[in-house]
């Protein structure tokens, strides 16, 4: 059932050209495939093999003519064909029960698609294999009047009524595989805009949304002008036809999907109003949108060979879409953000029995691996070559791509080489990143002789084994280092007299790296802007992380540093709490607190990001095996010192926010989504939760009450009432109800908003959550067919309230298994997201461990159970 990347073989057929014609219906939709065939083998004994999935064959023919064919439960199978022909299938699918929402669906009344990566088979029989790229021209047939917006890729050839019918024709004149194919078919509002490019080509913008929902789709549109525009100027990529279509539907497994100029996006990554999103959505807007245009270079006009080479154009494009944000936002905002799914979900994944390289080996079910892994460390293995090979070379690098692969299908290993050539720097032991799974660990030291005044360092890295790799080769791994003076200023780097690069390349187990002229014992910056996705062990001496945390020019190094301190006061006190020992106050953590509250004079975000405390997820990583109970309750106790401790200064900053807040109300000045808004907003939720945590630990939980429906009151925007919110349900304060309550009555109609509902009360670590969640699982909001309402209520508890689904009553576990047995039948691929928490069985307590384990059995067991759990569960007992 596994597929091996190592077998890939070269199409036997290809399917130059198809003409596809739908007549629409909710639950009997004809389609009819008219493709040409060619044969490229030299074996003519070889059949024809076509994949297919859920359809009903209707009619097959060769050549205009009846024929043998084979209808296998997954293929349908023709012998002895001509080397070229013409072929005719008919099938009938059922779009409106198509509940897993692969292939042609209906979302709220509108037909939509979602191909990627094996949803074609579902539409009709075909080669749909990536390497097989064809040239589209698709016919749409409905009821006159019945859809008023009838849409696929490429050009608009024509459109036409007759016997009340209406036909639409659209044409694609760039062959492309089948998983980027789409149709869409309803009643929408249309937002439009003009954009010329570099070029002087004049492009039509539309962007579709629900009816009554045009005015939330002006960030969304204009977002897309300004990702094209970008990457004109990054990139040099312009657009290359007339005209670009993005629709929002609300049901969607993914975020979105890059189809061929027919983007097809999750509701939730459009529709945004001043009134109705947060902030992070306004930046999600942008990033996604950014991130599905850029597809169409990446992804697009240069496609996968086999879905095992999936980080060939996700992870680039999560680094194209990155970069967009961060040339457009602000970027050690962005760089944070990025390693913070690294340093949780992705070290997550990579210590679970799912560990798989960037360019996987193996694979049961694909949708699986639309992964951490292949998705963000992929993008970091991209900033890796961006920062070995620099801007310059790296843009070289690109043209060199394209031009070699323009409209071709092909591998990680194609990139590497063109960049690879073009800056004729050696990339062969890089590679090793695409080969190997695991988080490389660097552990360093330094001996500083003063003699000579060397610093002279010492870097070993080693991978612990994951499933089926337990031997790893070393990595090329770019450490970005920095060396202060006792004085906070930075030692310029010198090798033999020569200035050098901060930048040092490792590629041995050893390693050792010398700079001369040092006058003193310098305190080490040593992964600056998170320069790889490894671990870094470093015998920090005392002091010098405040040093690096006061004086680095690098933010992300202040914000590591910072990250370092609080991490080993967690290792020391869930020792202590394993051992039963009283918790170790830590001076260092309070103190540092104190110095970015009062002195660093940073603005606001950053100070929001900075005092942080990772979430009991990513705290997780630190452990080799986890004691659940240990490290939570060592997280409270860091946030009761701190908020106790600390008590006067937040209370004064939430006050000072809180003034600075009034007064924007008072002068009438609006919500906007700029940076130093975003700023006040994130600081102004950590002072809160500090403030409200110290009050409720002093016993003045009727104050703290009366303080979050204050601010719950005065929110002139969602960021500010979802602060309220939040902090209402997880300090279990009073006025959660009437807060709650409140929300409700204004937002149940807003499915994307309601489901901040569902995941406030999903993620308060308390007794009666699960209860609640089990409550709002009745809730008329509440779809269990609907991907968005799973996650946000189901999702949550699962992946961000650890305390309560890991109850050590195993009553979390049993619900989520539950659950996972009701989705198998409906939408697998969003069960199989949901379950990632139960992956970490392996690194837990005995006691859960066995839970879990009974659990899966219990799955295992049922009947029809999909590839997507199966894989998951099967590689869990393996491990
Ligand atoms: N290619 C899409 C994107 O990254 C995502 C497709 C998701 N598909 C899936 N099976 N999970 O933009
Ligand atoms: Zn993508």
């Amino acid at each position: 059932q596994e597929k091996r990347r190592l077998d890939y073989k070269k199409p036997d057929f290809t399917i130059t050209d198809i003409d596809l014609t739908f007549e629409l219906d909710l639950t009997a939709t004809i389609v009819t495939a008219v493709s040409r065939v060619k044969r490229l083998t030299e074996d003519r004994k070889i059949p024809l093999v076509l994949n297919g999935d859920s359809l009903k064959l209707l009619d097959v023919k060769l050549d205009g003519a009846e024929c043998a064919f084979r209808e296998t439960e997954n293929t349908l199978e023709l012998d002895s064909v001509p080397d070229e022909f013409t072929l005719t299938v008919k099938t009938c699918i059922n779009p409106k029960d198509n509940s897993e929402l692969m292939g042609l669906y209906v979302s709220d009344g509108k037909f939509c698609t979602q191909n990627e990566p094996e949803g074609f088979r579902r539409i009709t029989f075909f080669t749909d294999h990536p390497d097989v790229l064809a040239r589209y021209t698709t016919h749409i047939i409905a009821p006159d009047g019945a859809y008023p917006f009838m849409l696929s890729n490429g050009n608009l050839i024509k459109d036409e009524v007759k016997d009340g019918k209406r036909v639409v024709t659209w044409e694609d004149p760039f062959p492309k595989p089948s998983y980027l194919f789409a149709l869409v078919a309803g009643d929408f509002d249309e937002l439009h805009r003009d954009f010329v490019t570099c070029g002087g080509r004049h492009v039509d913008v539309y962007l579709y949304v629900d009816k009554g929902q045009a005015s939330c789709g002006t960030v969304a549109i204009d977002s897309i002008l300004r990702a094209m525009e970008w990457d004109e100027k990054r990139f040099g990529l312009e657009y290359d036809l007339n005209r670009f279509n993005v629709v929002a539907v609300d049901f969607f497994n993914a975020g979105a999907m890059e189809n061929k100029s027919l983007n097809i996006f999750n509701s939730k990554y459009v529709l945004v109003d001043a009134e109705s999103a947060t902030d992070t959505d306004f930046e999600n807007v942008l990033s996604v949108i950014g991130h599905e245009y850029f597809h169409n270079w990446t992804g697009d006009r240069v496609t996968c060979r086999d879905w095992f080479q999936l980080s060939l154009k996700e992870g680039l494009t999560v680094f194209r879409d990155q970069e967009f944000s961060s040339d457009l936002c602000c970027r050690p905002i962005e760089r944070i953000k990025a390693v913070n799914i690294i340093k949780g979900p992705q070290f997550t994944e990579d210590a679970g029995p799912m560990a798989h390289p960037i360019r996987p080996d193996y694979v049961m079910e694909m949708n699986n691996f639309y992964s951490v892994t292949v998705y963000d460390k992929g993008a970091e293995v991209i900033r890796m070559i961006h920062t070995i090979l620099g801007e310059e070379l790296f843009q070289k690098g690109m043209k060199l791509y394209f031009k070699r692969h323009d409209g071709c299908a092909v591998t990680c290993e194609d990139f590497v080489s063109a960049m690879e050539d073009a800056s004729g720097i050696d990339l062969k032991q890089f590679r090793n990143w695409y080969s190997q799974a695991g988080t490389p660990c660097v552990s360093g030291s330094l001996r500083y002789d003063a003699e000579k005044k060397q610093a002279v360092y010492t870097f070993n890295q080693s991978t612990p084994a994951t499933p089926g790799q337990s031997v790893k080769q070393p990595f090329v791994i770019p450490l970005s280092m920095a060396l202060y003076g006792s004085d906070g200023r930075k030692i310029l780097l010198k090798r033999n007299g020569e200035p050098v690069s901060e930048v040092q390349i490792l590629t041995e187990e050893h390693n050792v790296v010398v700079f001369d002229d040092v006058p003193e014992r310098p305190v080490t910056a040593l992964l600056q802007n998170f320069s790889a996705p490894v671990k870094v062990e470093y015998p920090y001496a005392q002091g010098e992380l405040e040093t690096l945390l006061k004086c680095a020019d690098d933010p992300v190094t202040r914000y590591e540093s910072m990250q370092n301190i609080i991490n080993s006061y967690i290792v020391l006190n869930t020792v202590n709490a394993q051992r039963r020992l009283p918790f170790t106050h830590s001076e260092l953590v309070v103190q540092s607190f104190r110095y970015i509250l009062e002195e660093s004079g940073l603005d606001n975000r950053f100070m929001a990001y900075i005092l942080r405390i990772p979430p009991v997820n990513t705290l997780m990583g630190l452990f080799t095996a986890i004691d659940l109970d240990a490290i939570i309750a060592s997280r409270k106790e860091l946030v009761r010192v701190l908020s106790v401790e600390l008590a006067d200064i937040w209370e004064k900053l939430y006050q000072k926010l809180l003034a600075e807040f009034r007064q924007r109300l008072a002068e009438g000045r609006g919500y906007e989504c700029t940076e130093e808004q975003i700023g006040s907003r994130d600081l102004i939720r950590v002072a809160l939760n500090f403030h409200v945590r110290g009050l409720v630990l002093k016993g003045e939980e009727a104050k703290a009450s009366a303080i979050v429906s204050g601010h719950y009151r005065i929110s002139d925007n969602m960021t500010d009432t979802l602060i309220a919110l939040n902090a209402a349900t997880a300090h279990n304060l009073e006025s959660r109800h009437e807060i709650l309550k409140d929300f409700e009555s204004r937002w149940r109609d807003n499915a994307l908003v309601f489901d901040n509902y569902f995941r406030a009360v999903a993620s308060a670590p308390y007794p009666d959550t699960l209860d609640n969640v089990r409550k709002l699982m009745e809730h008329e909001c509440f779809d269990l067919t609907n991907p968005n309402r799973v996650r946000a209520l189901l999702g949550t508890f699962s992946q961000l309230n650890p305390e309560c689904f890991n109850d050590i009553s195993g009553r979390g576990y049993e619900f989520l298994t539950e659950i996972l047995i009701k989705l198998n039948g409906t939408n697998p691929h969003v069960a199989a997201a949901i379950m990632t928490p139960m992956l970490n069985l392996n690194r837990l307590d005995i006691k859960r461990k066995g839970m879990i384990t009974d659990c899966f059995n219990r799955i295992m067991r049922i009947p029809g159970l999909s590839d997507s759990i199966f894989e998951k569960i099967d590689k869990a007992f393996k491990q």
